[in-house]
């Protein structure tokens, strides 16, 4: 008697940006090593060539692998490549929204963005927005919870406790303390994954953030002298070890259900008071849907 076949289960799909480099690299290199099929972007050329071939040589057999290239400091490369994405994969399981960083000084965008508020924050509320519909096929085909939006945060949102600076987001106007804009924009990180968990919480998806602690990357390189100073005396974590966090944000039961936590080195992170502001969160949120229309987006 024939027997009709089981379904096989769909190929589980995460997109990682910041994957050239970093934890972003190590996080598809072991996304990829589980058999997930791994999208993964990067900016620099020679990066993503070499990133894109480590992680195609640490993957399970059969595992899809695609590699990406944007400038996310500019929104019509995000948009691009979230059209990309779509033309790859018709459903994403988990987004991991990691790239970004500090800047030594104030540069601003051919768009007009400073770019530690683009890259860091902007990019990753637009690229979420326009993969909404495709983790949204994947949540209505899997358990709630098991769709996943995860943030790449910092201790540093600790540092600015008075908040956003409301008056100029971005610190287009005057000084520019890049350590201060760089504290600001990983607040704006958490503040987006408590509003954005709230949002989507009804769709069966959740958003968490990370916070990695110090860790041996190329990050402490694009700072100013203090960030270069501190990566000498800071009691850095391996990219690796930082993966393994991301891997079980993104699979764990526990990390899977009451979203817009924070998580450091496999357990919860008490988010402080100014990092769970739900009006500054929906207020970001509001702001940002602004700019991005005033930029035709
Ligand atoms: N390392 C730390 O101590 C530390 C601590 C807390 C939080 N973090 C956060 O962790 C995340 C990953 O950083 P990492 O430590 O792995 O540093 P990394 O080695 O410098 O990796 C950063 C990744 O983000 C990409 N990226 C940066 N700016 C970009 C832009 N404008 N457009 C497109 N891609 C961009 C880089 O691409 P290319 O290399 O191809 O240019 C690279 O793939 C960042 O969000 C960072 O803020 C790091």
């Amino acid at each position: 008697m024939n027997q009709p076949s089981a379904q096989a289960a769909p190929q589980r799909v995460v997109v990682i940006t910041g994957a050239s480099s970093g934890i972003g690299l190590e996080t598809a290199k072991a996304f990829a090593a589980l058999g997930w099929h791994v999208i993964g972007q990067g900016r620099d050329a020679e990066r993503s060539a070499k990133a894109a071939a480590a992680i195609k040589a640490a993957a399970a057999q059969g595992c899809k692998v695609h590699f990406l290239r944007a400038n996310l400091s500019l929104m019509a490369e995000t948009k691009q490549l979230a059209d990309e994405i779509k033309g790859l994969t018709d459903r994403i399981d988990v987004l991991i929204n990691n790239a970004g960083g500090v800047r030594d000084q104030r540069y601003v965008t051919s768009e007009g963005t400073e770019e530690t508020f683009s890259a860091n924050h902007l990019a990753p509320f637009l690229l979420t927005r326009e993969l909404m519909p495709v983790l949204e096929t994947a949540a209505a085909e899997s358990e709630p919870g098991a769709v996943r939006v995860l943030a790449v945060s910092s201790m540093a949102y600790l540092q600015p406790q008075h908040g956003l600076n409301w008056v100029d987001l971005q610190r287009l106007e005057g000084e520019f303390p890049a350590g201060a804009a760089y504290c600001e924009v990983k607040l704006a990180n958490q503040l987006f994954n408590v509003e954005l968990a709230r949002r989507v919480a009804g769709k069966g998806i959740v958003s968490q953030a990370l916070v990695p602690g110090p860790v041996a990357t190329n990050f402490f390189k694009h700072g100013d002298e203090t960030m270069q100073a501190y990566e000498k005396t800071a009691q850095t974590l391996t990219p690796q070890e930082v993966a393994e966090t991301l891997v079980w944000m993104a699979t764990a039961p526990e990390t899977g259900k009451d979203g817009g936590r924070m998580f450091y080195q496999m357990a919860e992170h008490t988010v402080q008071p100014h990092g769970k502001d739900p009006v500054a969160a929906e207020r970001l949120w509001n702001e940002s849907e602004i700019l991005l229309a005033s930029m035709g987006y």
